[in-house]
């Protein structure tokens, strides 16, 4: 039985099954789908996990309360909080669940539950008795139904996906019982690839939470923050910033070796710089990765040859999701190969302008091999970009 607090407990499970999540992201270190019992004179269990782990989250939760439960709060009706709910139900068929009215239609959408529904609103309470939990709206943070919920006697955040993390919980559940230094990057990944898109919203939510006496961040994934909540928050607020540390991305493609001579030209050019560097490659690293990186950063460089007439393939999928994603304001160069038709460059360089982001003249764009002179370019390129973003 692991407490998270004075009558709180954890009955979440680590997935190290799944490769993609959400049939996208890789999570190579797996992911946490947290789940917590609250216990007064009547008790709650807030969100169930995904439904391939059901069994062991059942048995932790009899553990925990026998089944008996009284509510059943769902602050989020995406399948990975709320898959098991129906076998849940099972065992507490008479459990009231708590949720937002736009969750409703979802719970009877998924899994056609109608019945035993309350429906909860903004800054409305829960008793029960000893203990009373608040509920705020969280809209778009990630789905519209969202919500957060607050225990007002431990002062304890169950914030959902918002100050969540990839990375299952194999070190310890606290920020108190394993390095949270360890979670930063996978935070930072999971931030770009699940939320960045809403980032208004994020925003918003961190506004409607200033001021609560916030003493532990209990979420839906990642890490549970009881020594320190204040980091976790003080990096959200960073990242719905949009981040941008000085440093660098360097993403290339290149199909015959060409492209692929300018990189350690252009990396060279940044570490004049002093300032931190990534290389990553279109065709063998994953978008999640390279959205992440661009995310991190506040430099960007861009190689990559002309294909059908226009940017290397990947990189016209990476220039779309950076639009999906609303990537804004990042300084960017260009370098890359061409043969018969030029222009990939512009056309990229086009299209990242309409996120705010500052294109380096000249675009390196060359034909065939690079010469002597483009590759002293690539290198300059490669410090004014590191330089802009020390600004
Ligand atoms: Fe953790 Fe929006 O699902």
């Amino acid at each position: 039985m692991q407490e998270v607090a004075s009558d709180i407990y954890y009955v979440g499970v680590n997935d190290h099954l799944t490769e993609l999540f959400e049939g996208l992201w890789p999570i190579p270190e797996g992911v946490s789908y947290n789940s917590y019992v609250v216990k007064g004179e009547k008790t709650a269990l807030i969100e169930t996990v995904k439904v391939p782990f059901v069994d062991e989250f059942l048995k932790k939760v009899e553990e925990v309360t026998s089944f008996n439960i009284d509510y059943i709060i769902m602050n989020h009706i995406e399948p990975d909080h709320s898959s098991s709910l129906l076998r849940l139900l099972e065992k507490v068929p008479n459990a009231i669940i708590l949720c937002s009215k736009k969750a409703e239609g979802m719970l009877n959408t998924l899994y056609r539950i109608t019945e035993n529904i309350r429906v909860v609103g903004e800054g409305d309470t829960l008793d029960l008795g000893g203990r009373t939990l608040t509920f705020f709206m969280d809209p778009l943070v990630h789905w519209p139904e969202t919500m957060i919920t607050y225990d007002n006697q431990e002062k304890v955040l169950f914030s959902c996906d918002a100050f969540g993390s990839y990375k299952a919980l194999d070190f310890g559940l606290f920020d108190d019982s394993c390095d949270p230094d360890i979670f930063f990057e996978e935070t930072i990944r999971y931030f770009s690839n699940i939320v960045a898109k809403y980032v208004k919203y994020v925003k918003k939510a961190m506004e409607k939470l200033e001021g609560l006496d916030i003493k532990i961040i209990a979420p839906a994934h990642g890490l549970i923050w009881r020594k320190d909540p204040q980091r976790i928050i003080d990096l959200y607020i960073r990242l719905s910033d949009r981040m941008a540390l000085p440093g660098v991305t360097v993403i290339w493609g290149s199909m015959y070796g060409n492209t692929a001579k300018v990189v350690n030209h252009v990396v060279d050019g940044i570490k004049e710089e002093g300032v931190p560097v990534t290389v990553l490659n279109f065709s063998k690293d994953h978008l999640s990765y390279l959205i992440k990186e661009t995310w991190k950063y506040k430099g960007v460089i861009l190689g990559f040859p002309v294909y059908d007439g226009g940017p290397f393939l990947n990189a016209s999928y990476y220039l779309h999701l950076i639009k999906r994603k609303d990537l804004r304001e990042r300084v960017v160069g260009f370098f890359g190969s061409s043969m018969w038709s030029g222009r990939a460059l512009k056309q990229a360089a086009d299209q990242v302008q309409e996120l705010d982001w500052e294109v380096v003249e000249p675009l390196l764009e060359f034909k065939g091999s690079p010469s002597d002179e483009i590759l002293e370019q690539a290198k300059e390129l490669g410090r004014t970009v590191a330089r802009k973003t020390k600004e």
